[in-house]
């Protein structure tokens, strides 16, 4: 993270090429465009790097989600699981398209429990959005197993893991669909943007309908001509971003080169440590290293081991505090406040009971957030201030543990 600090010359002369046609719309003008189609070559780009036959790019990571839920077919009267440790946007998605997420606990590799996701399944159950958290994988292939056997869909969320892989197939491609985002975090930035990946045609065709009013993009027709299926909505990619994905991409090997070096520096450290344990990687996983995550021995510990970085001026995430990742702390989600005037129904007849949600609901993911400490692994960042930080946790470690 993030590819922001890597924009440069490639990003303009892409960009360039966009505002030379005055083209700036993925669809239509043919003519003007003078055959530069953006976003389209972005697709074809971002389908080859993760392995995925198809890929659709719209406006946002949580865009992507909710166009992949509505391709699922994903809506009222569904249960989503996802785990509790995600950011919002997980959440929210299943929210808009009109189904209720059902909360379940993390394990040691800081994403969903393939064991908690099992006992939470009902007759209700239509998908399960595994969410790769902070550059790395979930136990995939034991959910993918789980969720085939129980004909429910896998929606994999991986906004904040491109180019992590298990077993040298890339996330995203495990499941029925898979999510990116590229907003001002991501490895790879468009500034805002996103991407949905499948290999099965039908769903890509309906992705790419619901996230553009239901157009069927009918070649032979002109837009204004061209029928639908059914109802969609307006999440559209634009050029200028298409263009700035296709720079961001030709880099993002690169990119992940340098995050591992630099976390390697950091975890040199860690190792050193006693009392400090890494998180957990699936076997024949692969890291995307965008950040440094790793448990102390007790919340106690971990609590003041993240003040005490603080007071030496290292930015570490305290996540089991964080106010948009860990569903303790959505008050907004446990009140049930919507904009509408009447409660969202989060359950009600069709469910046959109503869904609540409290802070104390997920213990187990309770437990190893209260231990866990996590430094975000920077591009820019120069040897010698990384070397710096590796004294200061060396330091804090004398302090605290
Ligand atoms: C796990 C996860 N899902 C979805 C999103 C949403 O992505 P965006 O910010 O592009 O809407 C994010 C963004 O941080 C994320 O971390």
């Amino acid at each position: 993270m993030p590819g922001y600090e890597w924009i440069g010359e490639m990003e303009k002369e892409q960009v360039n090429e966009v505002l030379d046609t005055g083209i700036l719309f993925r669809y239509e003008f043919d003519r003007e465009r003078k055959g530069v189609y953006k976003v389209k070559e972005f697709e074809d780009q971002f389908a080859r790097y993760t392995g995925a036959v198809y890929a659709h790019a719209v406006t946002s990571g949580t865009a992507a989600l909710r166009v992949a839920l509505a391709a699922l077919g994903v809506g009222h009267g569904d249960e989503v699981i996802t785990q509790g440790f995600t950011f919002i946007a997980t959440f929210e998605a299943i929210i808009e398209s009109g189904a209720v997420p059902v909360p379940a606990e993390i394990d040691e590799t800081l994403n969903l429990d393939p064991v908690d996701f099992e006992k939470r399944i009902t007759d209700k159950t239509r998908a399960v959005i595994p969410v790769h958290m902070l550059g790395s994988p979930a136990r995939i292939q034991e959910i993918v197993q789980i969720a085939q056997g129980k004909n429910i869909k896998i929606l994999e969320d991986t906004a904040q893991a491109l180019g992590a892989a298990v077993g040298g197939k890339k996330l995203g491609t495990w499941g029925d669909m898979g999510t990116f985002s590229f907003d001002f975090y991501k490895t790879l930035t468009t500034g805002e943007g996103g991407m949905v990946v499948t290999n099965d045609r039908e769903l890509y065709l309906r992705a790419s309908e619901y996230s553009d009013h239901g157009h069927d993009h009918n070649p032979d027709l002109p837009r204004a001509l061209e029928s639908r299926r059914f109802l969609g909505f307006n999440y559209r990619m634009n050029e200028l971003q298409g263009a700035i994905g296709l720079a961001q991409i030709s880099k993002l090997d690169a990119m992940i080169v340098r995050q591992k070096q630099n976390r390697e520096l950091i975890e040199e450290t860690l190792g050193s440590i006693d009392g400090v344990t890494m998180r957990e990687l699936p076997v024949d996983g692969k890291d995307s290293y965008t950040h440094v995550c790793f448990f102390l021995e007790n919340g106690d510990k971990a609590r003041s081991f993240h003040k005490t970085l603080a007071e030496k001026g290292v930015s570490a995430i305290y996540f089991r505090d964080n106010f948009w990742h860990y569903l303790r702390n959505w008050d907004h989600i446990i009140g049930k406040k919507t904009v509408w005037n009447h409660p969202h129904p989060f359950g009600g007849p069709i469910y046959g009971k109503d869904f609540t949600y409290t802070p104390d609901m997920l213990p187990r993911t309770d437990e190893i957030l209260s231990k866990l400490v996590v430094i975000p692994v920077s591009l820019q960042t120069e040897e010698e201030k990384i070397r710096q930080m590796a004294m200061d946790l060396q330091a804090a470690a004398e302090e605290v543990l």
